[in-house]
């Protein structure tokens, strides 16, 4: 089938979601969730508050901000214009709106620095591929207000903590990009290193030598890895204060014992950054070969120019996403018992209509005393119930029935050895908990 007509195909299938876009199942879901309540208890300890900004913002807050020569804005932003005749756009990153909305709300009033996290969705018109969708989550952190590289330092410390405590071995990746204007003076250097190399370039390095040469130094192509070798190094061409700033938090790093790896080569994606850069890589080599190992689980730096940009005050600042995706890929690989369940201890069965009725309230008072239960509230038949519960691999059934509802009392039912006991309703929750402590003795 010509891929045109597949496309339109797919369009109009009102059941197939769109390409690079992907539904996240409850099995996932754990995994999910366990990552968020990880970085919620550790961005919490350390001051650090989360906020959601909207995932539509005016097109011109991206355009201004993450620079018009950047793959995000030149040809990955979902844009569109919507009844008003504004051009909106789903947001790609979250620093341009957490910016926005720190000026919008005047939060240079609070003390300094400020300091923030999200985490949601994020869309990139890129082409669907491993580690690449079109929709996809960041984790992210931001200490606005700070010019000290203790705040750039925090920030990757964070970072490698997140990691560690989700099982991961990473490696940071760092470089400094120094000053606007000592980047100038190096990209005339670098241009003119290039200009000699071009023929041996790839078309879209070539095209970057005019519009944004530092790209040509993160380009994976074979046929651009030789030239890059020799190329001039940022660090040779900083500023005195950027230099002095880059050996700060690598003083910071090496105190904290985050390993890191000095890489000439992390220019980001992104116009805002200057001084430091980072990137965070998967530490060994996964088994799909040296190339998945440089697929960054997440990146940034610091961006002391970018408030200023969108009208603010001068506010020094520092930051970092990771991309959920690639991050949990790496989690499922590295530790696939991560998200071992806990099992339930007991089975809530329950007999005749009456019962049903009741279920729901002595549901909650088992769960609501700490005894991890289960039910299914819809089977019918203690036959059915018990097979669940033996599925399920509990100690003991609580069954409900329409004599015991009349007469306050309750079945346990040791699913070991079938031995069936009647107690008082009342004491259902301790009744339960003694026989529990005595399997596991
Ligand atoms: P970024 O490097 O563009 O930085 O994205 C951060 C991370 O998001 C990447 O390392 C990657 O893991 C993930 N990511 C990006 N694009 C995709 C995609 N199409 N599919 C799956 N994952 C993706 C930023 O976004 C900056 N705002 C980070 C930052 C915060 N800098 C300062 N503060």
């Amino acid at each position: 089938m010509p891929e045109s007509s597949e496309k339109s195909k797919k369009a109009k299938n009102a059941v197939a979601r769109p390409r690079g876009f992907y539904d996240i199942l409850p099995e996932e879901n754990e995994y999910w969730r366990k990552f968020h309540g990880l970085a919620e208890e550790i961005l919490l300890a350390y001051g650090f508050a989360e906020m959601a900004t909207p995932i539509l913002e005016y097109t011109s807050l991206f355009k201004r901000t993450l620079g018009e020569t950047s793959d995000v804005v030149s040809k990955e932003m979902f844009s569109f214009t919507d009844r008003s005749r504004d051009s909106v756009t789903l947001r790609p990153e979250f620093t341009a709106g957490i910016a926005r909305a720190y000026i919008e709300h005047g939060m240079f009033n609070r003390p300094q620095p400020v300091k923030l996290w999200s985490f949601g969705p994020l869309f990139r018109y890129d082409r669907p591929q491993a580690g690449r969708q079109r929709q996809f989550h960041q984790l992210d952190l931001e200490i606005i207000g700070s010019s000290q590289p203790a705040a750039d330092a925090e920030i990757i410390f964070l970072a490698a903590l997140i990691c560690g405590r989700a099982g991961l071995e990473v490696s940071v990746q760092i470089n400094s990009l120094g000053s606007p204007e000592s980047r100038r003076e190096y990209l005339k250097i670098l241009k003119e290193y290039y200009r000699a190399k071009k023929r041996f370039l790839c078309d879209d390095c070539k095209e970057r030598l005019g519009r944004n040469p530092l790209r040509l130094l993160d380009c994976k192509q074979p046929a651009c890895q030789e030239p890059k070798k020799d190329s001039p190094q940022l660090v040779d061409n900083l500023d005195e204060e950027s230099k002095q700033h880059f050996v700060k938090v690598l003083e910071y790093l090496d105190e904290s014992e985050v390993p890191y790896v000095l890489n000439p080569y992390i220019v980001r994606g992104l116009d805002y950054y200057n001084r430091t850069a980072f990137e965070i890589w998967p530490a060994v080599p996964s088994s799909a070969g040296e190339e998945a190992a440089q697929i960054a689980l997440g990146g940034g730096g610091r961006y002391d120019g970018l408030i200023e940009t969108l009208g603010g005050r001068p506010t020094p600042a520092a930051g970092l996403a990771f991309g959920v995706e690639r991050l949990l890929t790496e989690v499922k690989r590295a530790r696939p018992d991560w998200v071992a369940k806990e099992k339930p201890k007991v089975f809530l069965a329950r007999l005749g209509e009456e019962a049903a009725k009741r279920s729901f309230l002595l549901f909650e008072k088992l769960r609501a005393s700490g005894i991890k239960t289960a039910a299914n509230f819809a089977k019918e038949g203690l036959k059915a119930q018990l097979e669940l519960a033996d599925k399920l691999g509990v100690a003991f059934t609580v069954i409900l029935g329409q004599k015991e509802l009349l007469d306050g009392t309750i079945i346990i039912r040791d699913m070991e050895n079938g031995m069936q006991e009647v107690v008082d309703s009342a004491k259902i929750d301790e009744e339960l908990k003694k026989r529990l402590a005595k399997k596991i003795d």
